[in-house]
């Protein structure tokens, strides 16, 4: 399979089965797998600030304890969020995103997920698209040619989005296939749906029916070799996985 046909491969978390996840180490271990997108979780620091976190407390992913919330990036920056042999600071979107558009050898996409609910509701967005403005990234030409994709379960925080920023592409994640086939994506204008792989299972469908409605399909998260064969079977555009160098070599991708 060539490289320019999907479905394309995004580092879920980074190398996140090699490395802790969400660290600097863990996105340039798969920049170097030959990932073609990267995904992160981010979340408002009690300051402002986008850092690249899943959980809402630091306590799974770091040596600390707290809710990234109520702390301010300082604060964060005590914790370690690697290993003890090899430690590393919380790291921030803007770090993500310098570190993505620095990387010559392939126009790797970030996929920027959004959390909520949260503490700050549609901050989180609007700090997004300012980032995203800073890094000249939120008006692309077309989707095709962004290197940010914005990503939420939430409905409303995907329209904020296409509201302010409506070339940028969008994804709908959702749990079930109902909720992707229902109307949401349609009405808040979505480049694309997410389904996890386990409704994809069950619900190949969606793929086709999202084509037909002009999005493209983001499937999550798929590390098994059946799992990655029945995406390319079906079409699906991209698939995030914790195993990115893996998967291209499955797929018959170049690094
Ligand atoms: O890429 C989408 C996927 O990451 C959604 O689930 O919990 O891993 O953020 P979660
Ligand atoms: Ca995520």
């Amino acid at each position: 399979m060539s490289d320019n046909r999907p479905p394309f491969v995004v580092a879920h978390r980074g190398s996140s089965a090699a490395l802790p996840e969400h660290t600097l180490a863990a996105y340039e271990l798969a920049l170097h797998e030959g990932a073609d997108g990267l995904e992160c979780d981010v979340r408002l620091t009690r300051d402002g600030v986008l850092v690249c976190v899943h959980d809402r407390t630091i306590e799974r992913t770091s040596d600390g304890t707290g809710v990234i919330s109520e702390m301010t990036l300082a604060e964060l920056k005590e914790f370690n969020f690697g290993t003890a042999d090899k430690p590393a600071e919380v790291l921030t979107l803007s770090e993500l995103l310098t570190l993505t558009l620095d990387w010559k050898s392939r126009a790797t996409k970030v996929f920027i997920e959004t959390k909520h609910p949260v503490r700050y509701g549609a901050l989180v967005e609007t700090k997004l698209l300012a980032e995203l403005q800073r890094f000249g990234l939120a008006s692309p030409a077309s989707a095709d040619m962004s290197r940010a994709v914005v990503m939420s379960f939430a409905a409303t925080a995907v329209w904020r989005i296409r509201r302010s920023a409506p070339m940028l592409p969008t994804v709908l994640l959702g749990e079930t296939a109902l909720y992707l086939t229902g109307g949401a994506a349609h009405t808040v204008g979505a480049t694309a749906i997410g389904p996890g792989v386990a409704v994809l299972r069950d619900h190949p469908d969606l793929v086709d029916k999202a084509a037909a409605a002009g999005r493209a399909t983001y499937c999550w998260t798929v590390d098994d070799r059946t799992d990655v064969d029945y995406c390319a079977e079906l079409g699906v555009s991209w698939i995030a996985t914790n195993h990115p160098a893996r998967t291209k070599t499955w797929l018959g991708q170049s690094v």
